[in-house]
């Protein structure tokens, strides 16, 4: 490769989102080799209805390592264990739950990005410090001790996709059993989605965020209905700032719903 050359292939990298060095040694994962051994075998779906039927041989999944899990410590400990997502071998670390795990409303959001990626809790960033101030105008925060002022937070993909390129669906098959025992175990009373991959995910819908968002709807977990709330993903208010206005309505009707109930 010629210096030209190789500064045009460093040029469509950055292009494509591969702004970072995540590792010492170059690893070219178009190799045959590399790309073999990066796909994950055995499809397995997770019965459940919150999640559309994966098609076959598609969707890679983990119900049982899941299943097996009967505290949110033991899914954060098999997720450090999980190696078959390829999302692992480029975070940085794991990236699984932020807040009180006792809270009453749970915050899904879509996978973790920069910022995330480093301190290993979701919203870290900037889309979290919006996030975290809307939470506080209803009067919630993930720090609070109490399960009514409290927020528990989590994201569809628990490793950051590297240039926060979308996740693939065996990528997400991979995450979503851990996600859906999560919500099985943490047992929230409603589930706010950040954005739409959790929001079509946890209701089998795929209907535009702007018409989903503000309507209460319910994600079927395992048996169990559980309410939920759509609304606009806090990066999106970040370069939408007059979108804000439609998520705030979606925050009081948060506010409103648990004072109702
Ligand atoms: N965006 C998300 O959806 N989740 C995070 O944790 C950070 C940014």
């Amino acid at each position: 490769m010629t210096p030209h050359e190789a500064a045009e292939a460093l040029r469509w990298l950055a292009e494509m989102g591969a702004d970072e060095i995540i590792g010492e040694e170059a690893v070219n994962r178009l190799a045959p080799a590399t790309v073999a051994a990066r796909v994950p075998a055995a499809p397995a779906v997770m019965a459940n209805p919150a999640v559309p039927e994966a098609r076959h041989g598609q969707a890679p999944s983990t119900p049982s390592q899941a299943a097996a899990c009967n505290s949110l410590a033991e899914i954060a400990a098999a997720l450090e264990a999980f190696d078959a997502c390829p999302l692992k071998k480029t975070a940085t670390r794991l990236c699984y739950t932020d807040g009180n795990p006792a809270a009453r409303v749970m915050l899904v959001g879509e996978a973790p990005d920069r910022d995330e990626d480093i301190q290993g809790k979701p919203f870290a960033g900037r889309s979290g410090q919006l996030l975290d101030r809307m939470l506080a105008a209803i009067g919630l925060s993930r720090e609070a001790s109490d399960r009514e002022n409290a927020v528990f937070i989590t994201n569809v993909i628990f490793w950051r996709p590297p240039g926060n390129r979308t996740p693939t669906e065996a990528e997400t098959q991979m995450c979503l059993p851990f996600l859906l025992r999560t919500i099985e175990l943490q047992k929230p009373d409603m589930i706010v989605c950040l954005g739409a991959a959790p929001a079509h995910r946890l209701t089998g819908r795929s209907d535009g965020m702007l018409k989903m968002r503000g309507r209460w709807t319910t994600a079927n977990v395992s048996g169990r209905k559980i309410s939920l709330l759509p609304t606009l993903h806090p990066a999106f208010l970040l370069r939408q700032p007059a979108q804000k206005r439609l998520a705030w309505r979606d925050f009081l009707m948060l506010r409103q719903a648990l004072d109702a109930h």
